[in-house]
């Protein structure tokens, strides 16, 4: 439809098989990232009969300092188990501590070298691209497979947004000689209001500029962008509400901690119904258009051209995808 290559808002893999080019590994959908405990087998368990996206297992701050080894050694049964299956795909996630702490190789170790690899790696506390060559550097003494991983950057310092575009000129360049794709940004809002001494407010406008950085750099290295997570865990309006406005801003996918938020993130992060009835009417009423020789032409009381179908085109891309995932 449109001669322009297009350069998909939603990264998946494709590369050349003679003069065809073959998709060799699909989009990940990451709605919901949903942190489990490492140290509380019972929640582990648990999260992996959900139908959620991402399942990621805690080192990090959801693990007390005293139960960071028993957290590892829980991680690595799991991996050592062979990724638990559902009845459905999902991403199977690490989060490490950050490099700044002294468990972090440690916890690296554990997981990387168990039986099977995880999907992805979570790294918190990222703030420059040190941080970056320093996980990398210390990644290649484990991983030995042609298994690519996804790396999950987190952003939740003044510093980190500051060289928040060094950060990732650094992973994308690096992961041509690495095992990891730089695949996601997550806004970890929590650090990040403690570290510039903000005050947490429902409607969330102290952090709304980081908000809007952190999407705009992850779309422009192609990657995904994670929300906030919504931590009154009961309140379901409040987190729809959040949801709403996270999606209409370009986050692709939001921070879980409880079962109980998951279809309500899951369902957000795709278009609606009447989105996808309208997306597929203006693209149908555009290709006529565009036939009859009009750029731009009136749809439901509004100017169309090309912009407006390029949004038209994310809303069926998207649903697509996360329904072939
Ligand atoms: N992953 C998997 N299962 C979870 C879960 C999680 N994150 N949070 C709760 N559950 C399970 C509970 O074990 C319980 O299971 P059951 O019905 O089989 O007994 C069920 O969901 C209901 O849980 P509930 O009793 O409402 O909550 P809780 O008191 O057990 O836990 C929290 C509340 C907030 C402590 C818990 O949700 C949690 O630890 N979340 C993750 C926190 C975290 O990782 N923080 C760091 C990242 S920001
Ligand atoms: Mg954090």
């Amino acid at each position: 439809m449109n001669s322009v290559r297009k350069i998909s808002l939603f990264p998946s893999i494709t590369r050349k098989c003679g003069s065809a080019k073959v998709s060799v590994r699909s989009y990940t959908p990451r709605r919901a990232l949903m942190y489990v405990p490492g140290d509380d087998l019972k929640k582990i368990n648990k999260s992996v009969t959900l139908d959620v996206d991402c399942v990621t297992l805690d080192c990090e701050d959801g693990v007390a300092v005293n139960k960071k080894e028993q957290a590892r050694e829980a991680i690595r049964g799991v991996l050592n188990a062979g990724k638990p299956t559902k009845n459905r795909n999902y991403d199977l996630s690490v989060r490490i501590n950050s490099c700044d702490t002294i468990y972090w190789q440690d916890d690296l170790k554990a997981c990387l070298t168990a039986k099977f690899l995880p999907d992805s790696i979570c790294l918190p506390k990222v703030e420059s691209s040190a941080t970056i060559r320093a996980f990398l550097e210390e990644t290649s003494n484990y991983v030995t497979s042609t298994k690519k991983l996804d790396l999950i950057m987190y952003i939740e310092s003044a510093q980190a947004f500051i060289n928040l575009v060094d950060i990732c000129k650094t992973a994308a360049e690096l992961s041509k000689e690495s095992h990891f794709t730089p695949a996601a940004l997550v806004f970890g809002s929590d650090d990040f209001c403690a570290n510039i001494g903000a005050t947490r407010t429902e409607d969330s406008l102290e952090t709304l500029y980081a908000r809007q950085k952190l999407v705009l750099v992850a779309k422009a290295f192609h990657m995904q962008a994670i929300d906030m997570v919504y931590i009154k865990y009961q309140d379901f309006e409040g987190l729809k509400r959040q949801c709403e406005q996270g999606m209409r801003m370009g986050f692709t996918g939001k921070q879980v901690i409880h079962p109980g938020q998951v279809a309500i993130v899951q369902e957000s992060f795709v278009p609606t119904q009447s989105q996808i009835e309208w997306a597929a009417g203006l693209l149908k009423s555009f290709t006529e258009h565009q036939n009859r020789g009009k750029g731009a032409f009136t749809y439901k009381g509004s100017m169309i051209d090309m912009p407006t179908m390029k949004q038209a085109e994310n809303v069926i891309e998207l649903i697509k995808l996360v329904k072939n995932a």
